[in-house]
């Protein structure tokens, strides 16, 4: 379902991606772990269309999107929470919704999506009609999630979801995803908790100065030295 092969990307003269590739296949939940500025969220860019690569391909949904827009993509049944959330600050939580439901092409009725979502996070239920700065972080993950959602995915890949919320948020959060996942959702997890993505993902990949250095199972990434001194 996604695939990154051999891609490089620069700002300005500096190299930061170096040759990276990885693999979604349909149903995994695969996490992307890495250190601060190891180059996690360099890769959502890359493979959404914000970064120019300067080398390499990004395949999504049996497609080459290497040159495709961002906007083009949700189109294709990818569904996308970026880092910090980036959620329209004044626009409702209902408006909020209906834009990612809008940009997915979605066939099934923008209301009944509205009632699954819904039942997926009753506190957004609550609070459709709040302007979306109002909301607190929490709920503002779960907002940014369900706009994902919403266009109802094949795909949904996610830069640092969790970040910013408290220890029992995380908790609940993460059961949300494996929930997603479950439910029968492709995912895609960059993450800086190694711990807690590794709980529900299926296999996993660290990267470290724009590179892959360690991928495998779950049980292998588990087991990792490299990982176990990074995180565990
Ligand atoms: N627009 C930019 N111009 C120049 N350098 C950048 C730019 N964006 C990111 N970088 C640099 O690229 C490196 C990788 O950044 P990236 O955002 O991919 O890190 P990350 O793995 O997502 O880290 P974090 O866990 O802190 O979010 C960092 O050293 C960062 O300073
Ligand atoms: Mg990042």
């Amino acid at each position: 379902m996604l695939e990154l092969s051999d891609v490089s990307t620069f700002y300005g003269q500096v190299q930061m991606l170096r040759g990276l590739s990885l693999s979604v296949r349909k149903g995994e939940l695969v996490c992307l772990l890495g250190p601060n500025g190891a180059g996690k969220s360099t890769t959502f860019k890359a493979l959404t269309g914000l970064l120019p690569l300067a080398g390499g391909s990004v395949r999504m949904m049996g497609q080459d999107v290497t040159r495709t827009g961002t906007d083009k993509l949700a189109a294709l049944g990818v569904g996308f929470v970026p880092e910090g959330r980036r959620l329209f600050p004044s626009l409702t939580v209902r408006e909020n919704l209906k834009l990612g439901y809008d940009a997915s092409g979605c066939k099934i009725p923008f209301e009944t999506r509205l009632a699954a979502m819904s039942e997926l996070f009753p506190r957004v239920q609550e609070r459709l009609n709040q302007p979306a700065r109002t909301m607190s972080g929490g709920e503002q993950a779960m907002v940014a999630l369900a706009r994902a959602l919403i266009g109802d995915p094949e795909l949904l890949i996610m830069d640092e979801p969790s970040l910013g919320l408290s220890p029992k948020l995380i908790d609940e959060y993460f059961d949300t995803v494996a929930r997603i996942h479950s439910e029968g959702k492709t995912v895609l997890l960059i993450e800086q908790n190694a711990e807690k993505a590794l709980t529900i993902a299926n296999r996993g990949y660290l990267v470290v100065r724009g590179r892959i250095e360690v991928e495998g199972s779950r049980e292998d990434m588990l087991a990792d030295d490299t990982i176990r001194h990074l995180y565990l």
